[in-house]
């Protein structure tokens, strides 16, 4: 999933100062674009499965998880705390955040390579229990679905901010698994980590995600969930492609 900051976002947030629709207003507007909801824990691959979906069906891509750390790092960079959460509500309505040319900005700054730290990870997820930022960050979400689709990422994606999607997926593995491809993915880039160092962070944001009280991470009712420990990334885009084929021609 770290290939998400660094891959083109079709459709900028709208800039800091722009009207974005309000949630009801989202609705009204927006509920005829396709929506495919792809929602998983930290490192199931679900970042490269849905850009490559995206990319292939020629769809708006958004990586909500990019959000969450983007918020992450401004408050760290300014000292807010992560218990603080009307400071983090604020700042996370406020933020002047953009994608451009696939690299995320923060207030004018490429901080793509800077989101992907641990350190980043671990605060997003603290930050991600308050209802009151997940709040800020739902209309912010919901203004990138435009046509001609919108594929969308993260947790909470099919059963909180797009309930009507077309199609909603859960992707799953097993804790070692996510751990090795993430360890794998971190060495290619030339980083040096500690494989039980970071089965360890996932299975803390394993446990903070599934149990916090605003939107835990669960699979919607209505979604298809995915067991990808055994499955490279092509066979999850084929089968994620598979399913939206059939929901599209069902419609
Ligand atoms: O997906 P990613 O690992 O980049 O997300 C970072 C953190 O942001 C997650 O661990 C999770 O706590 C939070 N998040 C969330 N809801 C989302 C996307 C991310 O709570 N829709």
């Amino acid at each position: 999933m770290t290939a998400a900051a660094s891959i083109p976002h079709p459709n900028p947030l709208p800039a800091r100062g722009e009207r974005e629709p309000s949630d009801s207003e989202a609705g009204e507007g927006q509920r005829n674009v396709p929506v495919i909801a792809i929602d998983g824990p930290a490192a199931s691959g679900k970042g490269t499965i849905a850009f490559n979906v995206a990319t292939a069906l020629r769809f708006h891509y958004l990586d909500s998880g990019a959000l969450y750390r983007l918020i992450a790092l401004r408050a760290m960079e300014q000292g807010i705390g992560v218990e603080d959460a009307q400071t983090l509500a604020v700042l996370a309505r406020d933020a002047d955040v953009t994608f451009e040319a696939g690299r995320a900005m923060l207030h004018g700054r490429d901080v793509a390579d800077a989101l992907r730290t641990e350190a980043v990870s671990t605060v997003a997820s603290r930050i991600a229990v308050h209802g009151a930022v997940r709040g800020a960050l739902l209309a912010r979400q919901r203004a990138f679905r435009e046509m001609p689709g919108l594929v969308a990422e993260g947790r909470d994606m099919g059963s909180v901010v797009f309930p009507d999607a077309k199609l909603k997926v859960f992707l799953t593995a097993s804790a070692e698994a996510r751990a090795e491809r993430r360890y794998k993915q971190l060495i290619a880039k030339g980083i040096s980590v500690n494989i039980d160092g970071l089965l360890r962070d996932i299975r803390e944001r394993d446990i903070r995600d599934t149990t916090r009280a605003a939107a835990p991470l669960v699979a919607a009712s209505d979604a298809k969930t995915l067991d990808t420990t055994e499955l490279s990334i092509a066979e999850v885009t084929t089968a994620v492609l598979a399913l939206y084929r059939e929901r599209d021609t069902a419609a």
